[in-house]
């Protein structure tokens, strides 16, 4: 096809405004579906998305559409809906010269719509502005109108007011995508050699990796040999193909396109997102800017309930990660949950994804840690090493400095929510960066904050002070250098050592306190007195006592059904199994949950 009628755009948007709903009227507009195929959300084609109406990994379809007698070939590219995935959402907007921002008229503008605006300006996109869901009796049209004029510098006349829900005026965004969006302009660069930009893949069971790819210089033939640039691989491509949006194999594809690969690669771990694909015979090529290799910035263990499951917990693991490269995982014995793993992710909603995942698909049962961060240590000797575990920090007189990863978070609030929302983030350690108006009403607070104070409940939070109308983003920054402290925990003089953490000095008396308190909760009297103690090296900060048990308790001896009784003493039973001694104390594996589980 002649690359002046091929258009690469893609929806961003922020949850929920309508994103999928909009792909869909695309396609039945396009006739790609029909009408008894348009049930929700086509381009989500995974369970847990569709559940959870987030979309996680990009898509790809490819619209036939015709204009005043002209054919045209709309790539849209489907974009993961959530902050821990904006780099792959900058992969997918560089694969395209177009994006349509959808925002809700009811919500307006929120956090994800300006950062991936930002991003979308930033890959030198051609932005198409839509308000949806104007079929709503609470749309407030103008308003958003507004909004968006405002923050995003989009020209009002240029905003399509539509309904996803009912169709009204989604033939218009379809219009203006072939009128307003540039044709790919590499396209006319088809002898160049071949540089086609991966922006997703899929593993599937058969055929191996399924590489989606973006040609922005020359051309791949099947049985073509190729190379993976940043990964250093070579590969003989055995089919190639488009989205219509079901798969359909082509011969060739060519600058401007998108499609995807198929070469027999086993592991997706050798098809980075970012990462340029050329021939293997091209000699010298520029790599396509933009490539980062995924950094998990949040840690939590996993393990399995039944320690008889390690090794299918394991097998779990290594069978997720073929579909999902971007988390980290490896082997970690606790002395208070046995073994199981350290998992890295991208971020809070990539851990919750990936947890829930493992346990449908592998039915288990998981026990999760409270997350933490990644610290950065500067050794005495001047070293840098990256530590991801209370556990694996060096001795204090080995440490010159300590770092934590620092992220800047842009929330866009209700005014009158500013006071609680600034208590909030400086009671985090949060420093002040900006406000800027969106309109009399609402504001968009901009604070740098350690990601740590983040990972508990700073969403929700944020969520129950404006009454559910906040949204955040938010995007590392650096380490930065902190006063942390490890926090140590002893039971009986015992340190334990899977109760211990990285803490800001000025936190660590309440966090030591609180965790005392609820460790003390959970541990039943023994027949001698059992100290709990919170220390930072060898200073204690808190402490709780649990009394010993008086000389002669008699057991809960008096009548009852006796299946009653059964099932107490089975429980009890399989509750023994479960306790940890610690020195001579036992400990209830609830108890690390409770501790462990977080604030
Ligand atoms: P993510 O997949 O999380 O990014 O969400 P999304 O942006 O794709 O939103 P989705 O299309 O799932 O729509 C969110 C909700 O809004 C769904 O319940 C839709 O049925 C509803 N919705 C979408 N468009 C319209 C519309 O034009 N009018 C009305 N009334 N509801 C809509």
């Amino acid at each position: 096809m002649d690359s002046e009628a091929i258009r690469n755009f893609s929806i961003i948007a922020h949850i929920d405004h309508g994103k999928s709903t909009l792909a869909d009227r695309f396609l039945l507009l396009t006739r790609a579906i029909e009408e008894r195929e348009f049930r929700e959300q086509v381009l989500d084609d995974m369970d847990l998305e569709r559940e959870r109406g987030i979309t996680i990994k990009a898509r790809a379809v490819a619209l036939n559409y015709e204009k005043g007698g002209k054919c045209y070939l709309l790539n849209l590219i489907d974009t993961p809906g959530h902050v821990d995935f904006s780099y792959e959402v900058s992969r997918s907007l560089a694969a395209c010269e177009g994006a349509v921002l959808v925002v809700d008229a009811v919500k307006g503008v929120e956090a994800q719509t300006v950062a991936n605006a930002a991003l979308a300006l930033a890959n030198n996109l051609r932005i198409v502005p839509v308000i949806n869901k104007i079929d709503l009796p609470r749309a407030r049209i103008d308003e958003v109108a507004e909004e968006m004029v405002h923050i995003l510098g989009v020209n009002k006349k240029e905003i399509i007011p539509v309904s996803a829900k009912t169709g009204e005026n989604v033939d218009k965004v379809l219009e203006a995508i072939v009128e307003r969006v540039p044709a790919p302009e590499a396209a006319k660069d088809k002898e160049g050699p071949l540089r086609a930009l991966i922006f997703d893949s899929l593993y599937d069971e058969y055929r191996g990796v399924i590489v989606y790819i973006r040609l922005f210089d020359g051309q791949v033939k099947e049985g073509d040999e190729i190379r993976i640039m940043k990964a250093g691989r070579i590969y003989q491509a055995s089919e190639l193909g488009k989205f219509t949006p079901k798969p359909v194999a082509v011969n060739s594809l060519a600058a401007g396109e998108v499609g995807y690969l198929i070469a027999s690669i086993k592991s997706t771990e050798d098809v980075r997102v970012g990462d340029t694909i050329t021939l293997k015979e091209a000699g010298e090529v520029e790599a396509l800017a933009g490539y980062k290799e995924p950094l998990p910035m949040v840690y939590c263990g996993l393990y399995p309930v039944e320690p008889a499951d390690f090794e299918n917990l394991r097998s779990a693991l290594a069978r997720l990660k073929l579909n999902d490269s971007s988390f980290t995982y490896e082997p970690e014995v606790s002395g208070a949950l046995g073994f199981g793993f350290r998992v890295g992710f991208l971020g809070l909603l990539h851990m919750e994804i990936v947890q829930e995942r493992l346990e449908r698909e592998s039915s288990l049962e998981l026990v999760k840690t409270a997350p933490n961060v990644t610290y950065e240590v500067l050794t005495r000797a001047g070293e840098v090493r990256r530590v991801e575990s209370s556990a694996k920090l060096p001795e204090t007189t080995e440490i010159a400095e300590l770092r934590e990863p620092l992220i800047r978070a842009s929330m866009v609030i209700p005014a009158r929510s500013i006071g609680a929302l600034m208590r909030l983030s400086e009671e985090r350690q949060g420093k002040f960066v900006s406000t800027e108006y969106l309109s009399e009403s609402r504001v968009v607070l901009t604070y740098d904050l350690p990601l740590s104070g983040v990972i508990y409940d700073f969403y929700d939070k944020l969520k129950s002070a404006t009454h559910g109308y906040g949204s955040m983003d938010y995007e590392f920054i650096g380490y930065q250098k902190s006063d942390l402290v490890r926090l140590d925990i002893l039971v009986a003089g015992n340190k334990v050592d899977a109760l211990s953490s990285i803490v800001h000095r000025s936190e660590a008396e309440r966090r030591g306190k609180k965790l005392v308190k609820k460790l003390r909760a959970q541990i039943s009297r023994h027949l001698f007195e059992i100290p709990i103690q919170a220390a930072i090296g060898s200073r204690i900060i808190a402490r709780e006592t649990i009394k010993p048990l008086a000389k002669h308790v008699t057991g809960k001896c008096y009548g009852g059904d006796i299946t009653r009784k059964r099932k107490l003493w089975t429980k009890q039973r399989a509750g023994k199994k479960r306790l940890k001694m610690v020195g001579r104390v036992e400990i209830p594996q609830q108890a690390f949950l409770a501790v462990l589980g977080g604030e």
